[in-house]
């Protein structure tokens, strides 16, 4: 018995000093830095080259929905100008996640953030702090041009003053980010200096997997490294959308059946792309995707057109309704 209670006792003990270390080892590397190489771009004043930027950040990029705040949602779903002051609340296991100030802002927006600092948030995933940011951002592909004309467009934004509240993190979210999380941005990648904007298979590509994320959306993911779990483009069934939704996101391989787009022309595809969204809750940026040119609208069509057929049933797109 007397054994027993001290054997008890010392691995006790141990356990208090495994979970002390722990907790001391959370504490320590939560706030860990990365190292990333600072990009060579800096902003242009060049016309064209702002209204570039204008067009990928309330296109293609999408950067609107994420960056303003909830109580602009219903603005932004019908389709109005919303300020990108940041402060929508992202919440997810590990606690509550703010999208940040994107305006030219000297205190609380990007002003307060050289070019190279901008550039390498959005390339490597590494933030001006040397924090790993969240990998809500997939734009680490982006040529060097196109995050030129992004960064050049957001110099232009008006200075809004509003301050997003900072992110909230419980034990287990300091836990995760001590262990789990780091930049998602390769930095062994070579990526393009420019990639022409046509109606090329090609540049189809680029806007699907750098620019638009239609892959990040449309592909199976683990719920919690985000890791691609599923074949390309052939849907994600139980995606979380907005209030409570749940979604399948269709299969957008040319599968003749189950390709949820097997029996659409590009007309049809086009008219899909103008008409915003169909659902309230949905997460695709429908509103910013409306604003797609013809052009880039061909050139997606094109390349889902050249994807391996993947026979795979998602169910109904919405999946689940909130309460
Ligand atoms: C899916 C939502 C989403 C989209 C789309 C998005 N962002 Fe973000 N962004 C966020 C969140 C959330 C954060 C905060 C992440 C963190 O701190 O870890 C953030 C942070 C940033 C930061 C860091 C700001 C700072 O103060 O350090 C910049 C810069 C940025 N975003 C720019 C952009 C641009 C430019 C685009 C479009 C090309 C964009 N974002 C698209 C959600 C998004
Ligand atoms: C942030 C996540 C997200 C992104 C990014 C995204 N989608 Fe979706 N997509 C969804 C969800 C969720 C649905 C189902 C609900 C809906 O239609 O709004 C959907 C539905 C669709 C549909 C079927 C619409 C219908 O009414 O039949 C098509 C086609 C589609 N997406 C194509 C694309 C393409 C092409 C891209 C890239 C340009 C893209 N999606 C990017 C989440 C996303």
């Amino acid at each position: 018995m007397k054994i027993l209670l001290r054997v008890l006792k010392w691995t006790g003990g141990v356990l208090l000093v495994l979970v002390g270390g722990f907790v001391a080892l959370v504490y320590a590397r939560h706030d860990r830095t990365f190292d990333a190489p600072y990009p060579e771009i800096t902003a242009s004043t060049d016309s064209a080259v702002i209204a570039r930027g204008e067009y990928l950040v309330n296109g293609p990029a999408h950067c609107t929905g994420c960056h303003t705040d909830n109580a602009n949602e219903a603005a932004y779903m019908r389709g109005e100008e919303v300020p990108m002051h940041g402060g929508y609340d992202f919440v997810l296991p590990l606690g509550h996640v703010y999208s940040r100030n994107i305006t030219n802002h000297p205190q609380y927006g990007v002003g307060r953030l050289s070019d190279a600092e901008i550039a390498r948030t959005l390339r490597y995933g590494v933030g001006s702090d040397g924090r790993a940011i969240f990998d809500f951002m997939p734009f680490y592909m982006l040529s060097d041009a196109d995050l030129q004309a992004v960064i050049s467009y957001l110099r232009t934004v008006p200075p809004d003053d509003h301050q997003p509240p900072d992110h909230t993190f419980g034990f287990m979210g300091k836990a995760v980010k001590a262990f789990l999380i780091k930049p998602m941005g390769p930095l062994d990648k070579e990526r393009p200096k420019y990639v022409r904007p046509d109606t090329t298979v090609e540049y189809g590509a680029y806007l699907a997997n750098s620019v638009a994320n239609c892959d990040g959306c449309h592909t199976a993911r683990d719920l919690v490294t985000g890791a691609y779990v599923g074949p390309r483009f052939a849907g994600w069934q139980g995606m979380e959308g907005m209030r409570g939704d749940y979604y399948n996101t269709p299969n957008l391989t040319p599968d003749p059946t189950t390709g949820h787009m097997a029996e659409w022309t590009f007309e049809t595809f086009q008219k899909r792309f103008r008409a915003g969204p169909a659902y309230e809750t949905s997460p695709m940026p429908w509103v910013n995707f409306a604003r797609f040119s013809d052009e880039d609208l061909k050139a997606i069509w094109a390349y889902l057109q050249t994807l391996p057929p993947v026979t795979k049933e998602t169910g109904p797109m919405l999946a689940k309704a909130g309460s």
